[in-house]
């Protein structure tokens, strides 16, 4: 087998706005402000911030140190470091980043078509018979193989070329737009209320066992962990690149892009009243509740509405990126080019995608099935590895330039609070799982 040269990024700074793309994504921009706002406010935000920093910090430095040390991707990164009996863990990885793009593609696809329409004719005033009419059916699927064909061709130029070039260009751009936004709902009246129901304080919310959960699963999402995409991103780096404190760079911006999209979000929902709007569901609430303060908030509406859902489609696209680059990076592995890797998976992806774009339950359960237990499966399995079966790892660490500070408290949470707090995780979202699993074939 004959292989090229690994390649690697150009620059530290186009790894981690890359690694930055990957987590900023769908997850940041309503998921997790809605979460806050439903459960319990500041309140939550400290607890999400200290599952950050107790749970989905640790597996992430220990992806980064995996991809980095076996310049692999995720398929055998682990077979690298703890031999062939970690070989179905690498298959979990490249299973879970291929359903997850076939569902977030539709969504993305949705992104795509908002954000065009914002150009063509503005926002429609019935936003629900809109989405209805958008959501699922040959025009969904139209719009989630363009959104796949415009991650493809970015994917197809490789690290430097292409996922490094997008990143640069991306990246700003979305911290800009996101910021500008900021500013603006500010000063829109209504503003203060709206920050009133994103952040009220309730310590009370703190107590239930969902609340703990939906922290922990919504940081094990939105910092892209437990299915290899960090992984992959950093077997691009050098072996002596450094990694602590990049992971705590990666996981700030993270947060403060979700935190800050919330500040966004809830100052122009109050404004127009549309707060009893937002309901159950949270993908309703991004695609429909907001696109109706957007028609009425006119002309102004149109510009700000552009630039939420072309912030929201910047975000799809570098976490999409980083999704198809783990399938495609496993395959080159595999001695497979670049190019036929990217066009034939990501046609597989587009493929598989199409059952979500037709119907909208289906999407649900694949979100439920991969994004509550596979990456959790994945991400225990990770702290599992590196904590107890791995050799060595704190010379596996130290490899990069930096000092590694903190090695026995990385450890002992990889050890003991990442499996405790996973399994509990787990222990709630696998009944769930399959009992939507069976409600789909009722
Ligand atoms: N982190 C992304 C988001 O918040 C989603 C994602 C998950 C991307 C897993 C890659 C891998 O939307």
């Amino acid at each position: 087998m004959i292989t090229a040269p690994r390649e690697h990024w150009g620059s530290r700074t186009g790894f981690m706005l890359a690694a930055i793309g990957s987590a900023v994504g769908l997850g940041n921009m309503w998921r997790f402000s809605y979460l806050a706002a439903e459960n319990g406010g500041a309140a939550f935000v400290l607890l999400y911030l200290a599952m950050t920093a107790g749970v989905a910090l640790p597996v992430l430095l220990a992806e980064l140190m995996l991809g980095r040390g076996a310049q692999q991707g995720p398929l055998r990164a682990l077979v690298h470091f703890g031999g062939a009996r970690w070989r179905p863990l690498g298959w979990l990885f490249v299973g879970a980043g291929f359903l997850i793009l076939s569902y977030y593609g539709v969504i993305a696809g949705w992104t795509l078509r908002y954000t065009a329409e914002a150009i063509w004719h503005g926002f429609p005033a019935d936003a629900a018979a809109h989405f209805a009419q958008i959501s699922a059916g040959p025009v969904a699927v139209a719009w989630h193989l363009g959104f796949l064909a415009l991650t493809a061709g970015i994917v197809a130029g490789g690290i430097q070329r292409g996922i490094e070039r997008a990143s640069v260009v991306l990246m700003p751009l979305l911290f800009a737009i996101l910021a500008g936004l900021a500013v603006y709902a500010a000063t829109v009246p209504g503003a203060g209320t709206g920050y009133a129901y994103y952040l009220q304080t309730d310590f009370g919310e703190l107590l239930s066992l969902t609340v703990l959960r939906d922290a922990a699963g919504q940081a094990f999402f939105s910092l892209s962990l437990g299915m290899g995409a960090m992984m992959t991103y950093a077997s691009y780096l050098r072996r002596d690149a450094d990694l602590p404190d990049e992971a705590v760079v990666i996981a700030l911006s993270d947060f403060a892009v979700a935190f800050v999209a919330g500040l966004v979000v809830f100052p122009l929902l109050f404004a127009l009243g549309l707060q009893q709007d937002v309901g159950a569901s949270t993908i309703g609430a991004l695609f429909i509740t907001l696109p109706h303060a957007f028609a009425e908030m006119g002309a102004a509406g149109r510009a700000v509405g552009l630039l939420f859902f072309a912030a929201l489609l910047v975000g799809a696209l570098t976490s999409a990126i980083s999704l198809l680059e783990v399938v495609v990076s496993s395959a080159i592995d595999r001695g497979w080019s670049r190019p036929v890797a990217t066009l034939g998976l990501g046609g597989a992806v587009g493929i598989t995608g199409i059952a979500a774009a037709l119907d909208t339950a289906v999407l649900g359960v694949m979100d439920q099935i991969a994004g509550n237990v596979l990456l959790i499966l994945g991400g225990l399995a990770i702290a599992l590895f590196v904590g107890w079966s791995m050799r060595d790892p704190e010379a596996e660490l130290a490899a990069g330039a930096g000092r590694v500070h903190w090695f026995f408290l990385w450890r002992g949470l990889l050890r003991f609070v990442v499996p405790a707090v996973l399994a509990v995780v787990l222990a709630s979202a696998i009944p769930a799982a399959l009992q939507s699993l069976r409600a789909l074939f009722d």
